[in-house]
């Protein structure tokens, strides 16, 4: 272990370097323009894993964008780990509130990263956490120190709901036959408090359309008598929540799993300051549902909040308009046991039923994803744990999340293996925002952090 721990030392700026290469390539999943960059971003990610010592490296096609697997079989006396990772990222806007190019990385510091962060869209969510791996992996391999069978499964389409990716499962359950699934997509409290994602939301996620007049009408002439579809889609979502916050959708809650006492006051041991909270987002007051914390509210609580919304005139100045149609895209976190299509079934029959009856309603779904919740008492838990604990020097707190990885219930399903959430990133990154940035300090530590897993895995796996 120490000759590897040199390794990464020694290597370190190379390493760094490196990434920042990977963070030039602007692989935006969402938009179709990007498609090349998404397909030039796959074969670097294969490139990368050749060049490590990666075997089998191959990037698939699919409906949408190529999935990169590769792998390194040392035996079959060895415990199987399978690395998932996504090297697509979020679209970059709103461009104008970056203040550096989205794919022209910069190294700055902040108050949370002393020791500089590296600022680009992907830095954090996954690229700079997915190359740790690589890097581990090229570590591990360089000192003749792998102790485990790896294979790695890095998509291109996680922030689209990795619609393909089940698929590409099914087709290939007996190439990625393994015995866990190691994930860096997550954060982790502070980087003097680590912790283990052992839970993330679920997602329902919906567009609706409100059509109201047959045109766009004069405000003046018509305003008052007919129904303005931006008013009515106001009213509509305002009266999703009730004064407590409650969702108000029939049935939502029910299947709703209730966290017992225990574990709340379990869960209320991590530390969390809703002054400091509040301060660093600049509002001045937390808003949720009644009677539960902030951090509650955002892991073990579903929710729905609007992502964007418009219709009407947006243009400069000032145009009377009475619009013909508004629009919205919604999204619902779910948690353990509410189930994505039934929730998204309840509130599209809901919404159509507060429409009155002078606008017409449509409600069109897209992706989704089950919750998870992934169990502490497993090898690959404690060997996440002792590393982490080796590295930090502290034990890591277990934590439930309020991202959605929607690809890990159906490891489960599909695979039959449980997934652990060793991500070392910070909630304060500003992943999917303007000037996301990732930590040196938490770049490296993921790097070192990783060969521990795996050597942990191996000897708690023996049998
Ligand atoms: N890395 C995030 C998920 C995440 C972030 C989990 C922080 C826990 C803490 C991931 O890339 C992501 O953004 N997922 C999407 C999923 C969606 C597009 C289906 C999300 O959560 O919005
Ligand atoms: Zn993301």
């Amino acid at each position: 272990m120490q000759q590897v721990q040199d390794y990464i030392s020694k290597n370190k700026e190379r390493f760094l370097e490196e990434l920042l290469d990977w963070l030039r390539i602007p692989s935006i999943s969402a938009d179709p323009q990007y498609k090349g960059d998404v397909q030039r971003m796959a074969e670097a990610v294969a490139d990368k894993l050749r060049a490590a010592g990666a075997d089998k490296v191959e990037v698939s096609p699919t409906a949408g964008h190529p999935i990169v697997y590769g792998e390194k079989i040392i035996g079959d006396h060895a415990p199987t780990v399978l690395v998932y990772g996504h090297y697509d990222v979020q679209p970059a806007d709103p461009i104008d509130l970056w203040h550096s190019g989205p794919f022209e990385p910069v190294i700055k510091k902040t108050e949370l990263h002393p020791q500089g962060a590296i600022f680009a869209r992907g830095s954090c969510d996954d690229k700079g956490q997915v190359y740790m791996h690589v890097k581990a992996f090229e570590s591990m391999l360089a000192c003749d120190a792998l102790p485990c069978n790896v294979k790695f499964m890095i998509e291109g389409e996680e922030e689209v709901g990795s619609v393909n990716l089940g698929k590409y499962c099914e087709e290939n359950r007996e190439k990625l036959r393994c015995d866990v699934v190691l994930i860096s997509d997550t954060g982790i409290i502070a980087n003097d408090v680590p912790s283990i994602t052992v839970g993330l939301r679920g997602l329902s996620y919906v567009e609706v359309e409100v059509t109201g007049p047959n045109r766009d009408l004069h405000s003046g002439i018509y305003g008052g008598a007919v129904a303005n579809p931006v008013n009515v889609l106001c009213d509509m979502i305002s009266s999703l929540h009730d004064e407590n916050r409650h969702i108000t959708i029939p049935g939502f809650y029910d299947d709703v799993e209730e966290v017992s006492t225990a574990d709340r006051a379990e869960m209320a041991k991590a530390p969390h300051n809703d002054a400091a909270y509040k301060k660093a987002l600049d509002i001045a007051d937390v808003q949720g549902e009644a009677g539960f914390t902030t951090h509650e509210r955002v892991s073990i609580r579903p929710t729905l909040d609007v992502n964007g919304i418009w219709g009407g005139y947006i243009g400069e100045g000032a145009k009377t308009v009475l619009p013909g149609k508004a629009f919205a895209k919604i999204s619902m976190r779910l948690v353990p046991h509410q189930h994505p299509e039934k929730i998204t079934e309840l509130f599209a029959r809901h919404f159509k039923s507060i429409a009155p009856v002078s606008v017409k309603v449509e409600v069109r779904p897209h992706h989704g994803g089950f919750p998870v919740v992934t169990p502490t008492d497993t090898p690959e838990y404690k060997a996440a744990h002792n590393a982490m604990e080796t590295t930090f020097g502290k034990a890591p707190i277990p934590m439930r999340e309020g991202g959605s990885i929607p690809i890990v219930a159906l490891f489960e399903q599909v695979l039959g293996v449980k997934s652990v959430l060793m991500g070392f990133g910070l909630n304060s990154d500003a992943i999917h925002s303007p000037n996301e940035h990732y930590g040196v300090f938490n770049f490296y530590k993921g790097i070192e952090t990783i060969p521990h897993f795996y050597s942990n895995y191996a000897q708690l796996k023996q049998k």
